[in-house]
């Protein structure tokens, strides 16, 4: 992409637009149809290594580490791997135990973050592999990574991450998939996923075809104090980045929860002023999420859905297109991007450049 605006009125809304292209190019040139997997020139990594590999520890700050999180669950899911993610910036700061059979994987836009290049410093001098997840070619991240994978979101200049953090989704599912295939994940599961892959920037398209519904939504919300984001498993990454999204850029507090965790404590929180997202996907979970919005119902709050089905509980749903179970967290987030987006510019906010906010944190 150029840095011509193309007649967007903001890098956001044209980073959100771009992600279509953004999704075929990560994908592009890396699908093995003929082995149902995909080829990862960068990895360094070869099959009898990857077969030892007993954890993946992600490590990513903000949008990143969210992305890290759906990363991990795709890991186990599509790999059997234990994974999890965790905030680059207190990994460091713990002296963690450092295990050899475990695949670290840095993740970073920029690959300047302070917090992640120091994390993988220290994990390269106590001698750990790590990998890259990184957009920006030559980065320093990428440098000091034993090999990793480009993202190719192109270059993003709003502050808030949009685009990227698709595209780095869509990285997570490649490099799943190709830990699976090299490990136990069937022909059959393989060609599923790559299906499910092609899918998706016609997908893409389809969600950003609802801009205008979305746009009345957000100027309907634009005048809460605070908002509730809640998601199950898949979904609760995707609640965690879109409350990111909203609170970075319209400076409406916002506070992702489990949506299992509501009856744990912030059910007390719920009235009419306190309106709740809920990522609803038609997997396995479908009817306990269900039963959340049930209780959030019961007490008289507001609900909008992101869901795959018509969600009755749901004051509004905004549907999203099913792929595979696996990635749906790849798709269910971008109409959050585009309601972020218009709540922020309902507000006037300084969309591009949102207070208190650098693109990257290259110092401590
Ligand atoms: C994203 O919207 C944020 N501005 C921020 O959380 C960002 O993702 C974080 O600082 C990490 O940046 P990086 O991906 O360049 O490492």
């Amino acid at each position: 992409e150029s840095y011509d605006m193309g007649g967007h009125d903001t890098y956001m809304h044209k980073e959100i637009h771009e992600q279509v292209e953004a999704v075929d190019r990560v994908l592009r040139g890396r699908i093995d149809d003929r082995f149902s997997t995909v080829h990862l020139g960068g990895l360094n990594l070869g099959p009898r290594e990857a077969r030892q590999i007993r954890r993946v520890k992600i490590l990513g700050c903000g949008t990143s580490y969210h992305a890290g999180l759906i990363g991990a669950q795709m890991i186990e899911e599509l790999a059997r791997i234990p994974a999890d993610a965790e905030p680059a910036s207190e990994f460091r700061y713990r002296n963690p135990v450092v295990d050899p059979d475990t695949l670290y994987v840095a993740v970073s836009q920029s690959g300047e973050t302070y917090d992640v290049l120091a994390a993988v410093q220290e994990l390269k001098r106590k001698g750990a592999r790590v990998l890259g997840v990184v957009n920006v070619v030559g980065s320093a991240i990428a440098r000091e990574a034993d090999g990793g994978i480009y993202v190719h979101a192109g270059p993003e200049v709003c502050v808030v991450s949009t685009k990227c953090f698709t595209n780095t989704t869509v990285a997570f599912a490649l490099l799943a998939l190709h830990l699976g295939r090299t490990r136990d994940l069937s022909v059959r599961d393989g060609k599923r996923i790559i299906e499910g892959l092609r899918k998706l920037p016609e997908q893409i398209t389809e969600i950003l075809r609802q801009e205008e519904e979305i746009k009345k939504l957000a100027e309907s919300y634009a005048d809460a104090r605070s908002m509730l984001f809640i998601g199950r498993v898949r979904g609760y990454p995707v609640a965690r980045e879109a409350s990111l999204k909203l609170k970075e850029v319209s400076y409406i507090h916002a506070e992702a929860y489990p949506a299992s965790e509501l009856k744990h404590g912030p059910l007390a929180l719920i009235e009419p002023a306190l309106p709740t997202v809920a990522i609803v996907p038609d997997d396995d979970l479908l009817e306990k999420n269900r039963a959340a919005l049930e209780e959030i119902k019961a007490r008289a709050g507001q609900i909008l859905a992101v869901a795959h089905q018509h969600q009755e509980k749901a004051d509004q749903t905004v549907l999203v297109p099913k792929n595979e179970d696996e990635l749906d967290p790849i798709l269910m987030g971008i109409p959050l991007q585009l309601l972020a987006y218009h709540t922020a510019k309902a507000l006037g906010r300084d969309i591009d450049k949102p207070r208190n906010l650098a693109k990257s944190v290259t110092v401590e």
